[in-house]
């Protein structure tokens, strides 16, 4: 079935492939750097969010060369709200290492891209497939879900990854492996979708031994993970001027490099006022509730430093931040 299969899914994406600002038609991309941007920018993140971003990016930042000489906080902030920030300075520092460690010209090889940072299994084989049109095989997340309908797999993802990647690079057409890329994508984005597919109008629906299954929605399978909570307080901190204070988070770890409200687990200040209001926001693995706080202080306290509010735009915030600033708690003609 491998050609067939290909071959059928081929020729329904030279009809009905998405037009994607990142996107070549008809082989490998002609400039790797699209690639670049777009396939890190797309992790973890939908296609629809990515939009709103690639092209001012790639306006600011035409060229690989470009975007190694920009600061990271010029970076961060054109990632500002795309989440995962450890990508932007993934991407910062991979444009610099190529233009300094091989001289402007984009890796082809997979020992060479693997020295790139934030490239994992799923980005090397992407970049390859669509820069290049290497024989890589991509498993994103549609193509575990096409995989595992089309060869009726029913058992949690996470325990036949292996045989899932192998049944995925049977069906790959090795010769054209940049369209085929972008085709398996969409027909995940658009007819194999979580939700409500539309086995009627696959072009791959004669190989799929799940096609119109009552339980089709349920496949795949994942195990189920609970999140954790976390609950704690925020500040908004203001001095007699109507500075509010902000600090930034360490380079290492979750949200680095970004600029932050104080805020903790237990209330830190024992004179800080709690408002109404509050901001929650799902990450990964942690669901996160905070309490917005409102104090009045001089103090410069937790490595912070005071701005006032009409400058907030000038830091790149994490999207749970600027759901602060949205709500514009305690800065403008406020109570505190
Ligand atoms: N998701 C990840 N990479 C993508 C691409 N190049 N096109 C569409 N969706 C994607």
């Amino acid at each position: 079935m491998t050609n067939e299969f290909s071959k059928y899914l081929l020729s329904w994406y030279k009809k009905n492939g998405r037009d994607l600002p990142w996107r070549f038609k008809g082989g490998a991309h002609p400039n790797p750097y699209v690639v670049l941007v777009s396939e890190l920018m797309l992790q973890q993140t939908t296609v629809k969010t990515v939009l709103s971003y690639f092209e001012k990016f790639m306006k600011r930042f035409p060229t690989i060369e470009s975007l190694a000489r920009a600061s990271q906080e010029e970076v961060n902030l054109y990632w500002q709200g795309l989440g995962y920030y450890t990508r932007a300075k993934s991407l910062r520092q991979s444009a610099e290492m190529i233009v300094n460690d091989f001289n402007g010209i984009f890796p082809h090889q997979k020992e060479d891209v693997l020295k790139l940072k934030g490239f994992g299994p799923y980005t090397i084989a992407s970049f390859l497939a669509l820069a290049f049109n290497a024989p890589e095989t991509v498993v994103d997340g549609n193509v575990v879900r096409i995989i595992c309908r089309v060869y009726h797999l029913t058992s949690p993802t996470d325990e036949i990854l292996p045989e899932i990647r192998r049944k995925a690079e049977a069906l790959t057409d090795k010769k054209n492996s940049a369209d085929y890329a972008s085709a398996i994508m969409d027909l995940g984005a658009t007819i194999c979708t979580p939700k409500k597919p539309a086995c009627s109008l696959c072009p791959v629906q004669k190989f799929c031994l799940s096609k119109d299954l009552p339980d089709l929605e349920k496949i795949p399978t994942r195990k189920k993970t609970t999140k954790k909570v976390f609950n704690g307080y925020i500040y908004i901190i203001k001095n007699k001027e109507g500075k509010v204070l902000i600090r930034k988070r360490t380079e290492k770890g979750l949200l680095s490099g970004l600029y932050e409200f104080p805020w903790s687990e237990e209330r830190l200040f024992k004179n800080a006022k709690e408002t109404n209001q509050s901001v929650t926001h799902i990450f990964t693995h942690i669901n996160m509730n905070l309490k917005v706080c409102e104090l009045k202080s001089d103090c410069a306290c937790s490595d912070g430093f005071f701005v006032f509010p009409r400058d907030l735009d000038k830091y790149a915030f994490s999207t749970l931040m600027q759901k602060v600033i949205k709500k514009q708690v305690c800065f403008e003609n406020h109570t505190c």
